[in-house]
C-alpha cells in the first residue's frame, strides 16, 4: 500500500513554524516499520510539500478561505490517491486538514464509484459554502462530495461522486445548526456520541457498516478525524469537544473496519503538533498510529 502524508491549512490562522510537517510526526515515530511488522508492503510518497501551490494571492470566495489553494492541493492528492488504488493498493493518508480528504474520497471513488464513506468525526464537516461560519474548507468537504455545495468555480474539479446511502458518521458532536439541517433535510446516517453512549461501539459499527454495505461487498475507505477521540487520548488537534471517543472506542472502530476486508483507502487526519505541551503531542502522535495499524490489522492476540 501507499502511504503520504500531507498538509495544507484551510483555516483562518497564519500557519505556524511546523505545521506543514505535522503528519510526518507519525512516520518520525515508527509508523512504516510497525506496519511492514503487520507484513504489509509499504511504499511511501514521501512528504507532500504542497507550498508551491499556494497561490500569491487568494482571497476569500464568498465566505471560504484559502479556495484555491486547498483546491489545487485536494485535486492532487485525489490524482494521487486513484493512481495508487488503480494499481490494486490500499491508499493512508495522514493530515493535516480533514480539507484534505475531499481529495482522498474524490481520488477512490474515481476508482470505486461504489464504495462507502465511513467519516469519524466530532464535526461534520458538511457545511456548504454558504452555511459556513468560519469560512473553513475543512468544515465543508463532505457537502462538496455528495454535490450539495452549490457551484463553486475554485472547485469545478470536483464532480459529486458520494452518495447519501454511502455516507455514515460515527462520533458527532459538535455539528453547527445549518449541518443539522441539511442532515436532516437528506435523511443522513449519523452516529453521535449519543448513540455510542446508548448502544456501545460494537453495535453502532454494525449497524454503520450494515448502511452503507448492506450486502458487505462495497469497497470502503475510512475517513478518521483524530478529534473523535476525546481531547483527554488526543489533545494536539485544531478543534478538541470534550465528550468524545474513548481510547479503546476509537481503536474498535478500526479493528472491525479492518475485520469486513473491504477498506481500501484511510485518512487520519488533524494530528497538530503544534498544539499542546510535548506530553500530549506524544499521546496524539502515538495514538494516530495504533488507530492506523488496527485498521491494517493489527489484534490484540
Ligand atoms: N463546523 C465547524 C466549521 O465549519 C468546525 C469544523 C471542524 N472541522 C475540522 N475538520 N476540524 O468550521
Ligand atoms: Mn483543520
Ligand atoms: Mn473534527
Ligand atoms: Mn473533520
Amino acid at each position: 500500500f501507499m502511504c503520504t502524508s500531507v498538509n495544507t491549512s484551510s483555516t483562518s490562522y497564519l500557519p505556524r513554524d511546523g505545521v506543514d510537517r505535522g503528519p510526518l510526526k507519525m512516520i518520525e515515530f515508527g509508523l512504516l516499520d510497525q506496519l511492514k511488522e503487520l507484513d504489509w508492503q509499504v511504499r511511501f510518497d514521501g512528504h507532500r510539500d504542497y507550498t508551491q501551490l499556494r497561490p500569491a494571492s487568494d482571497p476569500p470566495v464568498g465566505k471560504l478561505l484559502n479556495s484555491r489553494y486547498v483546491s489545487a492541493v485536494t485535486e492532487s492528492v485525489a490524482g494521487s490517491v486513484a493512481a495508487h488504488l488503480r494499481e490494486g493498493s490500499l491508499a493512508l493518508t495522514l493530515g493535516g486538514d480533514h480539507s484534505i480528504a475531499l481529495g482522498t474520497v474524490a481520488g477512490t471513488m474515481s476508482v470505486h464509484p461504489d464504495a462507502a464513506l465511513i467519516w469519524i468525526d466530532a464535526h461534520a464537516d458538511i457545511n456548504t459554502p454558504e452555511t459556513t461560519d468560519s469560512g473553513n474548507i475543512h468544515g465543508c468537504p463532505v457537502s462538496f462530495l455528495l454535490g450539495i455545495a452549490g457551484q463553486v468555480k475554485e472547485f469545478s474539479w470536483v464532480k459529486p461522486c458520494l452518495t447519501k446511502d454511502r455516507l455514515v458518521y460515527i462520533g458527532l458532536r459538535d455539528v453547527d445548526a445549518g449541518e443539522k439541517k441539511i442532515l436532516r433535510d437528506h435523511g443522513i446516517k449519523a452516529f453521535s456520541m449519543h448513540e455510542v453512549d446508548k448502544y456501545g461501539i460494537a453495535k453502532v459499527v454494525e449497524m454503520a457498516v450494515q448502511h452503507v454495505s448492506p450486502n458487505r461487498s462495497r469497497p470502503i475507505h475510512l475517513s478518521f478525524d483524530v478529534d473523535a477521540l476525546d481531547p483527554s487520548v488526543a489533545p494536539s488537534t485544531g478543534t478538541p469537544v470534550r465528550g468524545g471517543l474513548t481510547f479503546r472506542e476509537g481503536h474498535y472502530i478500526c479493528e472491525a473496519i479492518y475485520e469486513t476486508g473491504c477498506l481500501v483507502a484511510m485518512d487520519l487526519m488533524e494530528v497538530n503538533p503544534t498544539l499542546e505541551d510535548d506530553e500530549s503531542v506524544f499521546q496524539t502522535v502515538t495514538i494516530g498510529c495504533s488507530l492506523v495499524r488496527c485498521a491494517l490489522g493489527e489484534t490484540l492476540l
